[in-house]
This record gives structure tokens, C-alpha cells and sequence, in this order.
């Protein structure tokens, strides 16, 4: 079941699209998690679940902080919010794995990317506590995806030009169809 947004005062906000300049910025550490850091993170899991996202990171919907929320719950599965504010990585695994990638920021595009198959990961919680977590499989893949936005990474960015400008285009492309509409 889902929370009423005007109950709440949770709120869906809108997901930024490539190549807002917005996306390439490098985001600010948050340091403590007080009331309005909390706030933030539950618009931005109200936000993911409204576009259908397993994860999002606070500057694709335009606030340059050290914020991102993942559910990698599967479809029947009860909601798992997981939020992760200051995130990094404190080692990585040698062994690389590639995986299909998608992002809400670059709408209906798919690409393989290859990033370390484990990695162990600190931040604070939402109670402002230290906690490291072990990743690897899908957390691995989403979790370093989710930190790359905080450096103003997307994940066309690990591609050949080539690939990347392809994809970009077809963003532009599906963008402007549907101003038309
Ligand atoms: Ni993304």
C-alpha cells in the first residue's frame, strides 16, 4: 500500500532528462541528516515509485546533494526503500561483470556497462548513523549507477562516443515527438 502524498506531505517531483545541464554536476556532501534531508529522500522514493525506477540519485530531480534511494524489491515483493545519504565506496572488487543498464534520466534506453562486481559501501542512514554495506549483483550495479550521478556520471557516459551521441539523439528525438503530441 502506498502512503497518501497529501498525508504526508510526500511529493512526486520531476525526473530531469539528458543533457540537462543539471545531470553534470558534481553534488554537495549533505555532512548531517536532519528533518529536511529526510523529507528529501521520501519525495525522492515517492518519485522512484512513480516512474517505475529501482533507483534515483537527488540531482536528476535537480538538488545538487550526496543523496540516493534504491527498492530493488521484485514485483509482489513488499517495498524496500533503501536511502543512502554521502555515500562511498570503500573498496572494490578486481572482477568486473557487465550488466544491462537503464536510467529515468535517459528514458527507454538500454546499454551494457562493466563495473566491479562487488563493492563494499559507507554512508550515513536516515537516523544520521555510519553504516557500511557489502554489494553485489543487482545492489552492486545499482548503487555504483545511483553514486555516479553524484559526480555528474550517466551511465551512456561509460559508452564510445559513438554509442553515447546514438542514444542521446534518440532521447532528443522521443522528446520532441512527444512536445508535439
Ligand atoms: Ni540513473
Amino acid at each position: 500500500m502506498r502512503a497518501w502524498p497529501y498525508l504526508t506531505g510526500m511529493a512526486v517531483r520531476e525526473v530531469l532528462v539528458a543533457p540537462d545541464p543539471r545531470l553534470k554536476v558534481k553534488a554537495r556532501p549533505v555532512g548531517r541528516v536532519d528533518d529536511s534531508i529526510r523529507a528529501l529522500m521520501d519525495d525522492m522514493v515517492e518519485t522512484m515509485y512513480a516512474a517505475n525506477g529501482i533507483g534515483l540519485a537527488a540531482p536528476q530531480i535537480g538538488v545538487d546533494k550526496r543523496v540516493i534511494v534504491m527498492d530493488l524489491a521484485r514485483e509482489g515483493e513488499p517495498p524496500t526503500p533503501r536511502k543512502f545519504v554521502d555515500p562511498e565506496i570503500v573498496w572494490a572488487s578486481d572482477e568486473m561483470v557487465p550488466c544491462e543498464e537503464g536510467c529515468l534520466s535517459v528514458p527507454d534506453q538500454y546499454a551494457e556497462v562493466e563495473r566491479p562486481k562487488q563493492v563494499r559501501v559507507r554512508f550515513r542512514d536516515e537516523n544520521d548513523a555510519v553504516q557500511e554495506i557489502d554489494c553485489d549483483g543487482l545492489l552492486a550495479v545499482c548503487i555504483q549507477h545511483e553514486m555516479d550521478h553524484l559526480e555528474g556520471v550517466l551511465f551512456v557516459d561509460h559508452l564510445s562516443a559513438l554509442k553515447r551521441n546514438m542514444i542521446l539523439r534518440k532521447v532528443q528525438k522521443a522528446r520532441r515527438q512527444k512536445a508535439a503530441e
